[in-house]
């Protein structure tokens, strides 16, 4: 590879030969490399060389270029790194001498180092870390450190690519100085809740054949703002709860789940608003949302609760939602007998269906737990009848007879339907009364006595005796004769 002579001319003045002569070469040619043909570019024959004993004079450039005086040319001594001679500085030279002697003559020589695309783009750093909001807007801006490459032109540093892009672009940033910042800006909000770690890679490109790049990681840790509110899992809970249930009895438990993190995302439930029937029977557990009995619930006082419920996070936001508590009947009322009117006697002749007592049933329990029957005990002439539901008669049913029962205790037992089923009863002592629906009855239908003839009138003959009358209280009534004894 030989070098370009760019320029070449020589003046001759007062029997000294000056001349310049200029070349142009990529930088980092190997050793030996022929730069350029300076004895032919300059005019002079390789003799005058030799006995001229021609050397390159440098003063500071020490020994890049030699000179081979058999050959009349220049050749590279050593490897050349433009950056390393001239940095960002164009164009990049060599100047040096070549003196003769006898005559003394200074031949210039300039070599002009091009670049070549043999350093890539370079961060500083592999990695750079970023700790942004996810409350931070579009638009914002964080500045990247920059890249550097040490070649010149279009080998140097052209532009940067930024990596994915779903986020962020890169824009530069002309400064006053001439130099470009680059900045990484905000172009679509970040959500921690969706991705909590970022890692991009920021590529520097520059404009070489082929192109050369260096890359630099940005590794985003999005930090966590109070962007979420608490939510309920659901909007109404329903729960069921027996009458009578114990204190401290878990109704239900409601959950809200928040994603923010730390105390943006811890919850804590309270209870809102309860209607007054309501109030000190339930509790919220304000760390796990379980609600508890405080206080006893009646079925027969109230059916259903209703609770509003809210979750807060500790960024004061909220959510709420609605507990319906309905209650369960439990089989806890008696059937209440009310005896509405009663008679205490009742006369034996007294007609069948004729009414004894009026009797009323309540039972507090609802459904099944409420429906009663009434029965009395099965030996007796006497039934129950029902008019409706609530109202009960006790009549009579077949004749009455107070000879064979002058007294009745009938025991109305009324039952409700409710499992274990509940039951009370009464007791009512009826009286027959009478009436004289009996004869008197002798012991024996004929009697038969022998009597002494001529006996003292008013003498006893014989006692004649009438077994008691069945009747209440009648007095045995007086004998008589139907007819007079023959005498
Ligand atoms: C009715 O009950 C009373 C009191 O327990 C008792 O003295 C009476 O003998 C009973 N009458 C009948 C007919 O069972």
């Amino acid at each position: 590879m030989g070098g370009q002579v760019l320029l070449f001319f020589s003046l001759l003045s007062l029997g000294s030969v000056f001349g310049q002569v200029s070349y142009s070469i990529p930088e980092e040619m190997p050793k030996g490399s022929l730069v350029g043909n300076m004895a032919r570019d300059f005019g002079l024959d390789v003799k005058r060389l030799k006995s001229g004993k021609a050397r390159i004079f440098t003063r500071d450039s020490d020994g890049y270029i030699e000179l081979n005086n058999e050959r009349g040319v220049l050749l590279i001594k050593d490897r050349i790194d433009r950056e390393a001679l001239c940095g960002q500085t164009t164009p990049c030279a060599l100047h040096f001498k070549i003196i003769l002697e006898n005559p003394m003559e200074f031949l210039s020589v300039t070599i002009e180092i091009t670049d070549i695309n043999d350093n890539p783009p370079s961060f500083e750093k592999s990695d750079v870390k970023f700790k942004i909001s996810e409350s931070a807007v579009s638009g914002s801006k964080f500045i990247l450190d920059r890249a550097v490459d040490s070649d010149v032109g279009s080998n140097g540093l052209q532009t940067y690519k930024l990596e994915p892009a779903d986020h962020f672009v890169v824009r530069l940033h002309e400064q006053a100085d001439g130099t470009k910042n680059v900045e990484m800006v905000l172009d679509k909000p970040l959500d921690r809740e969706k991705n909590e770690h970022l890692s991009l890679v920021l590529t520097a490109v520059d404009g070489g054949e082929p192109q050369m790049t260096g890359t630099m990681q940005i590794l985003i840790t999005v930090l966590d703002a109070n962007d979420n509110a608490p939510v309920f899992t659901q909007p109404i809970y329903k729960a069921s709860i027996e009458e009578n249930a114990a204190v401290g009895t878990v109704v239900v438990t409601v959950t809200a789940t928040d994603s923010d993190q730390g105390s943006n995302g811890r919850i804590t439930y309270s209870i809102s608003s309860i209607l007054d029937h309501a109030r000190g029977l339930f509790e919220v557990n304000d760390a796990s949302g379980e609600i508890r009995l405080k206080g006893n619930v009646d079925y027969e006082k109230a059916r259903t609760f209703q609770i509003n419920i809210r979750a807060s996070d500790d960024g004061g936001l909220v959510d709420s939602c609605k507990v319906m508590i309905e209650v369960i009947d439990v089989n806890d009322n008696k059937p209440d007998i009310h005896i509405l009117s009663k008679s205490n006697v009742i006369s034996e002749d007294a007609v069948a269906g004729t009414v004894v007592t009026m009797i009323n049933i309540e039972d507090t329990d609802s459904g099944e737990n409420g429906k009663v029957h009434c029965s009395i005990n099965n030996d007796i002439p006497f039934v129950m009848k029902s008019s409706t539901s609530d109202f009960y008669t006790l009549v009579t049913d077949s004749g009455l007879d107070r000879e064979t029962a002058s007294e009745y205790n009938i025991t109305v037992t009324c039952s409700d339907e409710g499992v274990p089923s509940l039951s009370s009863s009464v007791t009512l002592t009826l009286q027959i009364s009478d009436v004289n629906d009996n004869s008197p009855v002798f012991e024996s239908s004929s009697y038969e006595a022998y009597i002494v003839e001529n006996n003292t009138p008013g003498l006893s003959v014989f006692t004649v005796r009438a077994q008691t009358d069945s009747d209440w209280k009648i007095q045995l009534p007086a004998f008589l004769l139907p007819g007079g004894l023959p005498r």
